[in-house]
């Protein structure tokens, strides 16, 4: 439980309770998880933090082994698993988009039985939910879902932290969220802010809102925890007042080439230049999951720039350069934030 300022009793009969619970669940999305359990495991994100950046030993998960299946690729969600499992004391096993069975010879069930054998923990990153949710379905061992085309729940507890990291506390804070929010970025951060009571704003264009189902949700959990959940077309009246202004690329992995010019088209306006910003609180915050396209620097950044004559997309380059500390906090953050998803659902006593 969150002491009277702010910090993590780990000792506490509550703190005990929320351990239990945590051992051997699945972290599919935060939907699936209370309130208490997101502090939880944040307050266990800055512990190990504490750990690491002090070269203290905790590697109390030995003789543990974790399986990390990409279908999609990835820099930070991989290094994230591989460097905690290590940290952990456990081994790890990276499996490629192309380099194993799955799906293309062996069923997500088989699959999730074969490695349940061998074991301790299954990463999955892929495309729609019902993979990975088929995947635990059929696993004997906790499954964690390192992305999929509509939740990136991992992400989220990275950027809450940094949230907490950058203003000291998360409820009440204001956190817009630019561009396609009805995608696995989108969606995932209303859920997240709605359980720990920020208020979040998407400012995209209708078409791009999240789903009417998962909003009414959000609601409701805001409602319990003193959040909003607010659509906003208007990309100025979106950031008026923002303490954290958040974007994702345009097009997500796994969307057809096609899409790109109508997106350029209908996000545009919800690009974060200075000039957003600047509606935006003084102390307010730049974040992005990345990776971004805000230069010239990348194959995909150029070959938009020689179609579509434009050199960043979702966020300006300077509004990037400016907030650069956080958002490269926000990329270590990925790592203590899935060492304490794996160690809470493997049972680590702290
Ligand atoms: N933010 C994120 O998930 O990055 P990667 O795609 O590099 O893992
Ligand atoms: N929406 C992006 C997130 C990357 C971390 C994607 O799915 O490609």
């Amino acid at each position: 439980m969150l002491n009277k300022d702010g910090k993590w009793d780990f000792d506490s009969e509550d703190s005990g309770k929320i351990q239990k619970e945590l051992r051997n669940r699945d972290f599919l999305t935060l939907k699936d998880y209370t309130r208490e359990e997101i502090e939880y495991l944040l307050a266990l994100s800055s512990y190990f933090k504490d750990l690491k950046q002090r070269h203290i030993l905790h590697d109390k998960l030995k003789c543990r082994n974790v399986a990390l299946i990409f279908e999609k690729t990835s820099t930070r969600t991989r290094c994230s698993f591989e460097v905690a499992a290590h940290d952990l004391g456990m081994g790890s096993t990276y499996l490629d988009p192309t380099g194993s069975q799955i799906g293309k010879k062996e069923s997500i069930a088989d699959t999730a039985q074969v490695l349940s054998r061998m074991y301790d923990g299954i990463e999955y990153r892929g495309f729609g939910q019902e993979r990975v949710e088929t995947l635990a379905k059929y696993s004997e061992v906790p499954v964690w879902n390192g992305l999929t085309n509509e939740y990136h729940p991992t992400q989220i507890l990275a950027d809450m932290l940094t949230i907490k990291e950058s203003f000291g506390t998360l409820k009440g804070r204001k956190f817009v969220y630019m561009g396609d929010a009805r995608y696995n970025m989108g969606n995932s951060l209303m859920i997240g802010c709605a359980k720990l009571g920020l208020h979040f704003v998407a400012g995209a264009p209708e078409k791009y809102q999240p789903s009417r189902e998962l909003v009414d949700k959000c609601r409701e959990w805001a409602a319990e925890s003193g959040g909003s959940v607010t659509l906003e077309t208007d990309p100025e009246k979106a950031v008026a007042g923002a303490e954290a202004v958040y974007t994702d690329v345009w097009v997500s992995m796994g969307e057809p080439d096609e899409v790109w010019e109508e997106r350029i088209r209908d996000l545009t306006p919800y690009k974060v230049t200075d000039e957003l910003m600047n509606r935006a609180e003084k102390n307010a915050i730049f974040m992005h999951c990345l990776p971004s396209f805000h230069d010239l620097e990348t194959e995909i950044g150029k070959k938009i720039y020689e179609k579509y004559g434009i050199k960043d997309m979702e966020v300006t380059d300077s509004v990037f350069q400016k907030h650069s500390k956080v958002l490269f906090n926000e990329a270590e953050n990925r790592m203590h934030t899935i060492k304490a998803v794996m160690a809470a659902t493997l049972g680590y006593s702290v």
